[in-house]
């Protein structure tokens, strides 16, 4: 069997003066999750959104809302995107004190639990919470700004983080996610795939998709067509 493999647009590069309307039309598209980048200019040295975003898209699409934290401390935060209505709610370690319990505090609010790995970040990290883990999300790109070359090192990455997720399968764990995020594209797609990934977030690869070219179905198509070519993986 071949695992899903999900599209989820980071809407970092949407339109913000029609949000709503961006969303809506991105999830028509086929995509699959929508990711939700939230900065605080502390951890990272931009700033974005807050809980009240993710409630006011919430109704708008079924599909999951992904909350990437790039906020430090980070557990005041999670109660208030799960009471927003957010599904999934990762967070990078050095941004909190405590890692497993703030893990367990995301489960605690009804949501699925992510950790977020920075490119320097080792994969360290998760060794002793694999069982706490619903996804784990490795940057790709230094995180805080959309629009960033793809660090070709984190294809390896990704290569030792599926076999760590197959082995924890294989003893029984759970299934968990493997996600990337940062510089992901057409031409680079499929490697990625190849490499493990399971969820690909893109944020100016699809916002920025020319409506010449077919827009966010366009976009989204050539995505999964990339995906379609790529050397099948066993669930
Ligand atoms: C970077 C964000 C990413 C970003 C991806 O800090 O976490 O989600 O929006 O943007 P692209 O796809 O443009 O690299
Ligand atoms: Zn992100």
């Amino acid at each position: 069997m071949i695992p899903p493999l999900r599209i989820a647009p980071s809407i970092l590069s949407a339109d913000f003066t029609r949000l709503g309307e961006e969303i809506t039309r991105v999830v028509a598209a086929g995509a699959d999750v929508i990711h939700i980048d939230v900065m605080d200019n502390h951890f990272v040295p931009n700033l974005t959104f807050g809980p009240m975003i993710c409630q006011a898209i919430r109704p708008l699409v079924r599909v999951p809302l992904d909350v990437h934290l790039m906020a430090s401390p980070v557990d005041a935060l999670i109660p208030m995107f799960a009471k927003a209505g957010a599904d999934i709610i990762s967070f990078h370690p050095e941004a909190a004190v405590h890692v497993d319990r703030t893990l367990a505090l995301i489960r605690d609010c009804g949501c699925r639990a992510g950790l977020v790995l920075n490119p320097a970040t080792p994969l360290s990290w998760i060794d002793h919470v694999m069982s706490r883990l619903d996804l784990v999300l490795l940057m790709s790109v230094n995180p805080g700004f959309g629009g960033q070359a793809f660090i070709p090192e984190t294809l390896e990455k990704a290569r030792s983080m599926r076999r760590r997720i197959d082995a924890h399968s294989a003893a029984g764990g759970a299934p968990i996610w493997l996600e990337i995020d940062g510089g992901v594209k057409p031409d680079n797609i499929r490697a990625i795939a190849e490499a493990g990934i399971d969820t690909f977030v893109a944020g100016s690869a699809i916002f920025g998709a020319p409506d010449a070219d077919g827009g966010y179905r366009g976009i989204v198509a050539t995505l999964r067509n990339q995906l379609s070519a790529a050397m099948p993986r066993a669930a």
